[in-house]
């Protein structure tokens, strides 16, 4: 009786362990899945250049946009996008959490300065959320 107990525990344990390793491996598999699935690469010519045509160009174009007289910041184009402001860059490539465009846009810098400014038209959670994952790409002239 005795001999048959201990063997029928070793056979559990030991199921149990592989049991463990194999939900690892599933949560591992889950984790590579919704990866793949959810980081879509943003494109500056066919996502980002339209969220600017139609919600900060208004502001940020010059001679006499608001945002462009207040800051220089001019968004005619990615390379003068990517020139900045009078206070420096506000695209760090690579870095959405450090970028001040996008500090700006999620609200980080507090309500007052969101952009884009005033009642202007508002951006949607996915156009803030494509600006974060354009940066976080490389903010590419793709
Ligand atoms: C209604 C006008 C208006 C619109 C639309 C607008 N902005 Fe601005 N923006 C401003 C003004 C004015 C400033 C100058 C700073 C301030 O007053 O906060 C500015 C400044 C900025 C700055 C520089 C801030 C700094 O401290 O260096 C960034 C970045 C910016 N805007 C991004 C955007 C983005 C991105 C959009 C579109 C989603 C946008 N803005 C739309 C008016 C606007």
């Amino acid at each position: 009786m005795i001999p048959v107990l201990i063997m029928q525990k070793v056979l559990l344990m030991g199921l149990m362990k592989l049991t463990n390793k194999l939900t690892h491996l599933f949560i591992a598999l889950l984790f590579i899945l919704s990866g793949c699935a959810t980081e879509r690469v943003i494109r500056f010519n066919s996502d980002i250049s339209p969220i600017l045509k139609n919600k900060c160009q208004k502001c940020h174009l010059p001679p006499d946009g608001e945002g462009y007289v207040e800051t220089g910041l001019n968004m005619e184009s990615y390379d003068t996008l990517m020139d900045g402001d009078i206070y420096g860059n506000v695209i760090i490539p690579g870095d959405s959490k450090r970028s001040v465009l996008n500090k700006l846009v999620e609200g980080r810098a507090g309500e007052a300065m969101r952009m884009p400014h005033g009642d202007a038209k508002k951006l949607t959670a996915k156009e803030i959320e494509y600006f974060k994952l354009w940066v976080d790409q490389g903010a590419l002239n793709n």
